[in-house]
């Protein structure tokens, strides 16, 4: 027979279990924006080293250990696994505090401001969701469709160039904007997202917090600054 005290037992562990797998997959998303957003920045040498980056990515990532190809999906199937078990943990964990706290929380009360400075909960959703969209967004747009808002050719001798594809579609103002905005919720995001992981995992003690603060700090400027530049660049014809 279970006790109050037991269920409450069990409620906690379900929520640092929750916490846990928000935090892990977390910083695996971390850690694949930031490659990315590094090989990126090889927008800035030329069409011949990002598109050589390009199709080394698309086919030999991990080859010979693995086949043509075999890195790419490998990585993807990470990749979709972690998004899916992050996604859950933090619907998850929002239904429990509703169910927890009841509605009422969620009511700005009399002579009380409704903030939506970074970090609190309603900006960590509500950035996700944001995030969310733009993945789809993004992964037709480059990768499943390849679709050309542009007006250059995205092709060099007849293949089709990566390269040619991201400089005509950062030409383009409202494409410029999307990914600024998305690249300012990713900052925010992981601006609270990494700290939070960071303590959940038990490694913030006494002393560290200032640190990791900073660290947070740092990733999410690095990915908002890292991650405009080639476009910015695009954008006022500093790179064609
Ligand atoms: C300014 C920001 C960004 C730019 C310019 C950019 C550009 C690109 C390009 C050009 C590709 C295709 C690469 C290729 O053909 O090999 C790509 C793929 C991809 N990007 Fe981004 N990206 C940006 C931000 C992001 C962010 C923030 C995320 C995740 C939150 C992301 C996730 C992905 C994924 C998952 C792929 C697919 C890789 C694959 O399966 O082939 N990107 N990106």
């Amino acid at each position: 027979m279970s006790t109050p005290q037991l269920t409450q037992n069990k409620g906690r562990q379900t929520r640092v279990a929750l916490k846990v797998i928000m935090a892990v997959t977390g910083l695996i998303f971390v850690l694949f924006v930031l490659f990315h957003m590094y090989g990126n920045l090889k927008m800035l040498m030329g069409q011949e080293a990002f598109d050589h980056y390009a199709h080394f990515l698309q086919e030999d990532l991990l080859y010979p250990i693995l086949p043509h190809k075999g890195g790419v999906w490998l990585m993807r199937i990470g990749l979709l696994i972690a998004l899916v078990l992050h996604v859950w943990a933090a619907i998850s964990t929002w239904k429990r505090g509703i169910e927890a706290r009841g509605p009422e929380q969620y009511k700005v009360k009399k002579g009380q401001k409704k903030s939506y400075i970074y970090g609190r909960a309603e900006t960590m959703r509500f950035g996700g969701l944001f995030i969310l969209f733009f993945i789809v967004f993004h992964l037709f747009q480059f990768t499943i469709a390849k679709f050309n808002v542009g007006d250059l050719d995205a092709t060099v001798n007849g293949d089709p160039s990566p390269y040619m594809l991201v400089v005509s579609s950062f030409q383009v103002w409202w494409v410029w904007l999307i990914y600024l905005v998305a690249m300012i919720f990713l900052a925010l995001h992981v601006n609270h997202g990494v700290f939070s992981a960071l303590a959940t995992l038990g490694l913030e003690r006494t002393g560290r917090e200032a640190g990791f603060r900073a660290l947070s700090a740092i990733c999410a400027l690095a990915l908002l600054v890292g991650f405009m530049l080639p476009p910015t660049a695009i954008l006022f014809g500093l790179v064609s």
